[in-house]
C-alpha cells in the first residue's frame, strides 16, 4: 500500500519538479532519509539508496517505488560509507543505471548515548568514521557526477530553469551547537560533517554546486526518540516542553526542508545550515 502523500510531505510542492533527476542517497533505508527519498520521488525523479543492510536497503528501495507508477528506485546494500572504493562504485552503479546523480543526500550515522568514561577509542572512532569519514566520501564519489549536472543546468542559459541539479545535503545533529552529555562522539562527527559542507559549498560553489545542511532536531517515530520514549514519560514531556513550538517534529517536516533546499527557489542558498527543530536549540539545548 502506498504510503498517502500527506504523510510524507507537504501538498505545497509541484508534481514534476524533480522529473527525470536522480537521488543518491546514503543511509536511504532508514526513517527520516527514505522520507526525503519518497518525497524526491514522488515529485517525479528517480533514486539509488545505499546502505549496510542488504534486506533493509532493498526492500526500502521498493516500498519507495510505490509512491509514483514508472519510477526507478534502486537499493545497494552491503555498502559501508567508511569503505571509499566501495561507496565510489555505488556512485558508478547509480550513474550508470539511472543515468547520472542530480542530487546527493549524506544520511548515513551511527549514534548511541555513552559517557566519555564508557566510550571506547574504537567506538569514538566507529561514528566519526560512519558520520564524518562516510560523508566525505559520499560527497566525493558523487561530486564528479554533480558538476556533470551543474553544467548541463547552467548550459540553459535561464537563472530559473526546469529542473535544477548539482545539488548536495547533508545530514547533521544540533548537539554540538549547545553542548549535551552523552554525546562526545557524535558532537565531534556532526562538527566535521558541518564543515565538510562547507567545504564542498566552498569549493564547488564556482562550478554551480550547492551545499548544505540540515539539523533535524526531535523527530517523532525515529530510533532515537523511540527509544527515549521507552525509556521515561516525563523525559518526553520535559523534552516536548524544551522545544518553542511545544512539541517533536514529524518526518515529513525534514522531506518538506529537502524538497525545498532542492528546488529553484533555493538557488542561492549555499553553505548553509538549515536546523529544523522548531527552535529548540536556541533555548535551553539540543534533543
Ligand atoms: C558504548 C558502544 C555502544 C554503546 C557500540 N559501542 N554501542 N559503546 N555504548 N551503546 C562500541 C562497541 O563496543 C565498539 O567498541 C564500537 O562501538 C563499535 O561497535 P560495532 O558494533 O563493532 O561497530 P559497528 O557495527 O560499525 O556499529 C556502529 C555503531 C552502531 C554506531 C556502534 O550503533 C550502528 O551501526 N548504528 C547505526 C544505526 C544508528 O545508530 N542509527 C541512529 C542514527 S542517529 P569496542 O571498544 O568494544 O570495540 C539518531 C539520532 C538520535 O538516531 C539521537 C538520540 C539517541
Amino acid at each position: 500500500m502506498p504510503v498517502p502523500r500527506e504523510e510524507f510531505m507537504s501538498p505545497i510542492w509541484k508534481d514534476g519538479i524533480f522529473k527525470d533527476k536522480v537521488l543518491f542517497c546514503t543511509g536511504g533505508a532508514g526513517t527520516i532519509c527514505s522520507m526525503q527519498v519518497r518525497a524526491f520521488v514522488a515529485l517525479g525523479g528517480n533514486a539509488c539508496i545505499i546502505g549496510r543492510n542488504v534486506e533493509k536497503t532493498e526492500s526500502g528501495a521498493k516500498d519507495i517505488a510505490t509512491v509514483r507508477p514508472g519510477s526507478k528506485v534502486i537499493g545497494l546494500g552491503n555498502v559501508d560509507v567508511r569503505d571509499g572504493q566501495a561507496l565510489k562504485a555505488a556512485a558508478d552503479k547509480c550513474a550508470e543505471e539511472l543515468g547520472g546523480i542530480d542530487f546527493a543526500i549524506a544520511g548515513a550515522a551511527g549514534n548511541f548515548l555513552a559517557p566519555m568514561s564508557q566510550l571506547s577509542t574504537n567506538a569514538f572512532k566507529s561514528v566519526m568514521d560512519i558520520d564524518a569519514l562516510g560523508s566525505y566520501n559520499t560527497a566525493k564519489a558523487c561530486l564528479p557526477y554533480l558538476v556533470e549536472s551543474a553544467k548541463k543546468h547552467k548550459n540553459s542559459g535561464k537563472s530559473y530553469p526546469t529542473g535544477t541539479g548539482g545539488r548536495m545535503i547533508f545530514i547533521s545533529a544540533s548537539f554540538h551547537y549547545v553542548g549535551r552529555a552523552l554525546q562526545a562522539h557524535v558532537m565531534a562527527a556532526k562538527a566535521a560533517v558541518d564543515q565538510i559542507s562547507n567545504a564542498v559549498a566552498i569549493e564547488y560553489g564556482p562550478y554551480g554546486i550547492t551545499s548544505n545542511v540540515i539539523t533535524p532536531g526531535p523527530i517523532a517515530k525515529t530510533e532515537g526518540m523511540e527509544r527515549l520514549s521507552r525509556s521515561d514519560p516525563e523525559t518526553v514531556e520535559r523534552s516536548k516542553r524544551s522545544i518553542p513550538v511545544g512539541r517533536w517534529g514529524e518526518v515529513k517536516e525534514i522531506a518538506d526542508a529537502t524538497v525545498f533546499l532542492f528546488s529553484e527557489g533555493a538557488s542561492y542558498i549555499n553553505g548553509t545550515i538549515m536546523v529544523v527543530d522548531g527552535g529548540q536549540w536556541r533555548t535551553s539545548g539540543a534533543a
